[in-house]
């Protein structure tokens, strides 16, 4: 005879009884939306290599805020394209390019709203590469002072948080360093600690023009074969001050994920990065895939892998579907 005494299907007979055992949830507030920031005035401009997403100008990147707030999502992570790009990457750290202008921006008309910027230096250096370049090399301690200087411009805009993105070594306690300097105590730091050297970020190296013009990003950014390495990462981050850490890309990466959490007593976030984002609206454009129930399944996984925040272009679209249910 079977033995049939503990049957789960039991608490699987209603929606009711579905969501009174239910272990994870995707909320509103988990969620960041990131924004590419653009020269010039009245721009939304369609991304081709992100369906859905706009390059905006600071003005209209005010009016994405608003309705990211007003949907209830709690942050934005800014991103920007300069108008000029120089050896050493200094359009990153001007106080009158459009990340510091829209920072600014934002803060002033949608002062709830937490923003986030990314810190680094491939957009803005001639050579594509996140930090200052010798004979086709990406110099570590020389890009120090720069990232830090890219932070403090960030701060003095008014952003609420950092986010390296760079994986250069010793960013994280530098950046802290020099915030608490300048009297930004209170300006957190999000590590992007597990960063890996992914294929994943194609369309956002196109949507904001920063490929590197020679080699790759290897040589700083993690081996995608790398669990250890990850731990130790993120050890080192958060003994040199991060208050988030960070693990990117994130589906092909919840095993990492999930280790971080049981590993961590940290605020853990992912990215749901621009691959991820460019296949899912690719296979829902062609028919192949329920758009809804596919990103809301995904993003759920990251959530039961272990992580709180989520960065992800759904954004958006996300905050209004659960407003639906
Ligand atoms: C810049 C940066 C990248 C992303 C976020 N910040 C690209 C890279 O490292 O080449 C990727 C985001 C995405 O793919 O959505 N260092
Ligand atoms: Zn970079």
């Amino acid at each position: 005879m079977l033995d049939l005494t503990y049957r789960p299907r039991r608490l699987r007979t209603t929606p009711a009884m579905r969501a009174l055992v239910r272990e994870t949830t995707l909320q509103t507030e988990d969620l960041v939306y990131p924004l590419f920031i653009v020269p010039g005035e009245g721009v939304r401009e369609p991304i081709e290599s992100l369906p859905g997403q706009y390059h905006l100008s600071v003005d209209e990147a005010v009016k994405t805020a608003k309705e990211a707030y007003e949907l209830g999502i709690p942050g934005v992570e800014i991103f920007g394209l300069p108008t000029y790009k120089d050896e050493q990457g200094s359009s990153a750290w001007d106080m009158n390019q459009p990340v510091q202008q829209a920072i600014k921006a934002i803060r002033e008309t949608v002062p709830n709203l937490i923003v986030i910027s990314d810190v680094c230096l491939c957009q803005y250096t001639s050579t594509g590469h996140c930090g200052c370049v010798e004979d086709h090399e990406v110099l570590n301690d020389e890009t120090l002072p720069l990232l830090a200087k890219v932070a403090v411009s960030h701060a003095k805009a008014g952003a609420h948080m950092v986010a390296p993105s760079d994986m250069m070594d010793g960013r994280v306690a530098v950046i802290r360093e020099a915030l608490d300097e300048e009297g930004f105590t209170n300006v957190s730091i999000m590590s992007y600690a597990a960063k890996y050297a992914s294929a994943y970020y194609g369309p956002f190296r196109d949507a904001v023009h920063s490929a590197p013009e020679f080699g790759d990003r290897k040589g700083y950014q993690m081996d995608e074969a790398n669990r250890l390495e990850a731990m130790r990462e993120i050890e080192l981050d958060i003994r040199e001050g991060a208050d988030i850490i960070m693990i990117k890309p994130a589906l092909s990466y919840l095993d990492i994920v999930r280790e971080a959490r049981d590993n961590f007593d940290y605020p853990l976030a992912v990215y749901n990065v621009s691959g991820e984002y460019a296949m899912v609206k690719t296979a829902a454009k062609a028919g192949l895939v329920d758009e809804k129930r596919i990103v809301l399944e995904t993003l759920l996984s990251m959530k039961r892998a272990g992580a709180k925040i989520i960065i992800t272009y759904h954004a958006l679209d996300v905050a209004r579907w659960l407003q639906e249910k």
